[in-house]
């Protein structure tokens, strides 16, 4: 029996995926392990918040953009856009727009989007000009030299985001709609960079797990031959402690809907259509009638069993239903490959303000962080 196409694009998009995130994740965590110096306390989250951006211009749009000196500002300029939204529901007299445009925040807003619009129209020429190389090249019916030279480090990958948007003529999107996928797509990745900084922090203070998953990654860095994708999901103890670590800290601790229907609670109270609703993971996640013990942080709760029979929604960090999270998978297989790598390479302890779950100052304004940071210290391993 056959898979279905689409079946089968979807596993040769993850096939490549995989095979980017490996090489990316060691060498993070290779210049990790050389940059940081051992013992030092640093926040962990300004070193991943570049990485993941780096990542998403690579597979989503084919840019290779690690050596780029906008890296930086395409970072800020994504992560200040989430304050800036957080602090006008805050401040509500500078929703109106006039207002906001004249304030302080609406000119750095501005920069930023000067920022994001360069990078994303940058991207689209490159890709635009590798759209009519291919389409000339098809005509001609020669061999496409430059596609397949692998130091064509502008553009190099086939068959990303971009190259779907821009390619079928059909339901191609506007320029203009374009550029607001792009934005998206490289504001969201903060939340995997804030995750993967919980993850880093939490090894840290659960020594006995850390070393655990190590001893897994280990095991299997042993086994020779494995495709990276293969690899990956092997690493069942790895996506538990990312599992666990997303329960106690669902990034987005919000999300908000309108009703478009009246909604019957349990106790006959009606809420009216209209209405916006808003629900929180952060509190679901830590209901005891689903997670016994919740503040305790065990990896072990999503072992099948222990899944079993659980409520469908006991567990949303990427939300449920028709809006949920469309970069689930994507975040899932690079937050695996990056604690692999960096496990590979160094051990982590806890930093400044981190040296306990009880010191850790949870902030939870657009997503969750910790107050002075996601402070770790590393300790170079023999051997790697
Ligand atoms: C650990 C990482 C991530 C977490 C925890 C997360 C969580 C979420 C949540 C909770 C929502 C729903 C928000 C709401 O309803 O208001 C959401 C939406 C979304 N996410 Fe993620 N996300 C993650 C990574 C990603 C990545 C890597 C991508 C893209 C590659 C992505 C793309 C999106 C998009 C486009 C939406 C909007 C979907 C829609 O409105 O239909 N996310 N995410």
């Amino acid at each position: 029996m056959h898979a279905p196409d689409g079946v089968l694009a979807a596993r040769r998009v993850l096939d490549r995926y995989a095979g980017i995130f490996t090489r990316r994740a060691a060498a993070f965590a290779g210049q990790l392990r050389a940059e940081v110096p051992a013992g030092q306390s640093f926040n962990v989250m300004s070193k991943l918040g570049a990485f993941v951006v780096g990542s998403i211009m690579e597979t989503a749009f084919g840019v290779d953009a690690t050596a780029s000196e906008v890296l930086d500002q395409l970072v800020r300029a994504s992560e200040d856009a989430f304050f800036i939204v957080a602090y006008r529901v805050l401040h509500p007299w500078l929703l109106l727009d006039w207002l906001f445009r004249m304030s302080r925040l609406g000119r750095l807003s501005r920069h930023h989007e000067d920022v994001i619009s360069k990078m994303t129209e940058r991207v689209m020429e490159a890709k635009k000009a590798q759209l009519e190389r291919r389409t000339e090249v098809a005509e001609s019916g020669q061999q496409d030299n430059a596609e397949n030279d692998e130091d064509d480090s502008v553009v190099r990958e086939k068959y990303t985001f971009l190259d779907m948007a821009l390619g079928d003529k059909a339901h191609a999107l506007s320029d203009k709609e374009i550029i607001e996928e792009v934005r998206t797509l490289i504001a969201v990745q903060q939340t995997t960079a804030s995750t993967l900084s919980f993850i880093m922090v939490m090894m840290a203070l659960y020594p006995e797990v850390q070393e655990s998953a190590r001893a897994e990654v280990r095991e299997l860095d042993a086994v020779q031959g494995l495709h990276p994708l293969e690899r990956l999901k092997r690493l069942k103890y790895v996506e538990r402690v990312i599992k666990e670590t997303l329960r106690l800290f669902p990034i987005t601790a919000i999300f908000a809907r309108k009703l478009k229907k009246p909604l019957h609670l349990p106790d006959q109270k009606t809420i009216p259509a209209g209405v916006m609703v808003a629900t929180s993971p952060y509190v679901v996640h830590r209901d005891p009638r689903h997670w016994p013990d919740p503040e305790r942080f065990d990896p072990d709760r999503f072992l099948p069993d222990r899944c079993a029979g659980r409520h469908p929604y006991a567990y949303a960090p990427f939300s449920a239903g028709p809006r949920n999270c469309i970069g689930q998978r994507y975040a899932m297989l690079q937050m695996v490959a990056v604690v692999a790598a960096v496990l590979a390479r160094v051990r982590v302890h806890p930093g400044e303000g981190c040296e306990s779950r009880a010191a850790l100052r949870v902030n939870a304004d657009v997503f969750l962080t910790i107050e002075g940071g996601f402070n770790v210290r590393l300790e170079p391993l023999e051997g790697c």
